[in-house]
């Protein structure tokens, strides 16, 4: 029986709560499937962590997590530790140390699902963003001058290289070939005159080995813009580390919610382990009171059945969520329901089964 060892990484605030619906989801799905298992490794790091050690994870965590077959983590940053330390030194270390350089975040309205916008059909949210991950307005350079004194400065670098910007742009038309979708650049060359225009270009040279794929180029106010005006024009997306991270914010607001928003950090060579993660945070406002929607959990176990060759099951959890929220029975208050995170998780496995 093939094993899939998985590093588990609960992290801060609700990231317990809705991880423990996942494994539980998981297990379920090998022992129904009975050719695989999964070998979960459990990692105590995050803000608690930190305030015992005075780190958020050992100095040779990411050695620790090198041989895993995937990361399964559910949210870092809880206040009294500050979210650059907590989220620079654990999630996005490991983003960027593992060369996770495609965010592959769904934005993808399932019937049931609550959306703000008015007259707005299922199938006209239908999204795949791909988010550069590893450098861009992330890459952590810079410098903090004269700290305290009148003359202070801040200096936040970007940093896109060739090789950066030529595997996002890659890994999207790809997709864009293989799904038969179009593909939208979002970026912003009229302002950032090095760094977009550079994407941009890059953008159309790579494009030049697509002929077949119809694109795009949206700057990104008129796109933010246009995904509540006009949604359907998105097929699949790509764009920068920062744009991303907002962009899909706005995708989960319009897609049923934070608690429905899934992302995959991927490292296509598969040369380090890829990471699974419901995209939002640890939820200070609701941590420990049970009523975290685990589902965007269960969207991210989907997305790493995917990953891991299991991809009927990938699909199963996927229709199982949106019978759920047709059914309006076994949610979270998130989405109008009475539920409990684990009444939620517990209905997934029963509907598994
Ligand atoms: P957040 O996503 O934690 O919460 C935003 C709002 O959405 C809150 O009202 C929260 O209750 C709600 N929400 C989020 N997930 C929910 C769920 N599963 N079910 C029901 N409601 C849900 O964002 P924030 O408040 O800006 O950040 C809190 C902390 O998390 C900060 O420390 C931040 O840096 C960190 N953060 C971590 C990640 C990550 O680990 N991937 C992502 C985003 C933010
Ligand atoms: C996300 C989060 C992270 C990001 C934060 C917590 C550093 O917002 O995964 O979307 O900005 O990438
Ligand atoms: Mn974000």
């Amino acid at each position: 029986m093939k094993t899939h060892n998985i590093a588990v990484i609960p992290g801060d605030g609700i990231g317990p709560e809705v991880l423990a619906e996942g494994t539980k989801i998981l297990e379920k799905t090998a022992a129904l499937d009975g050719t695989f298992r999964f070998k979960f490794t459990y990692f105590p790091w995050g803000c608690e962590y930190y305030l015992k050690t005075g780190e958020m994870m050992p100095a040779d965590g990411i050695t620790q997590l090198r041989n895993f077959d995937a990361i399964f983590l559910g949210a870092v940053g809880y206040p009294g530790v500050p979210d650059n330390i907590s989220l620079r030194d654990l999630l996005l270390r490991i983003r960027h140390d593992f060369d996770e350089y495609v965010n592959l975040r769904p934005v993808k309205l399932l019937k049931g699902a609550p959306c703000p916008l008015a007259d707005v059909k299922c199938e006209n949210i239908d999204m795949t963003f791909i988010r550069e991950n590893t450098e861009g307005e992330y890459a952590g350079s810079g410098a903090w001058l004269y700290k305290d004194q009148p003359n202070e400065v801040v200096i936040q670098n970007s940093v896109f290289s060739r090789k950066g910007c030529e595997r996002i742009i890659h890994y999207a038309y790809e997709l864009a070939r293989k799904e038969k979708k179009t593909l939208t650049n979002i970026s912003k060359g009229n302002a950032l005159n090095y760094s977009m225009v550079f994407w941009d270009q890059i953008f159309k040279e790579i494009g030049k080995e697509y002929p077949d794929v119809k694109t795009y180029s949206l700057l990104v106010d008129a796109a933010s813009m246009f995904m509540i005006k006009n949604p359907k024009r998105f097929q699949i997306i790509v764009t920068s580390n920062l744009f991303g991270d907002i962009l899909t914010d706005l995708g989960a607001a319009i897609a049923g919610g934070m608690g429905l928003a899934a992302g995959a950090n991927l490292n296509p060579e598969r040369k380090f382990p890829s990471m699974f993660e419901p995209i939002h945070g640890s939820a200070p406002d609701i941590a420990k009171q049970g009523r975290a929607n685990p589902l965007a959990t269960v969207w991210s176990a989907s997305q790493l059945l995917d990953f891991l060759g299991h991809e009927a099951w990938g699909k199963k959890l996927i229709d199982i969520i949106e019978k759920m929220l047709m059914e309006k029975k076994i949610l979270t208050p998130d989405l109008g329901g009475t539920a409990t995170t684990s009444q939620v998780g517990d209905e997934v496995v029963r509907k598994l089964g």
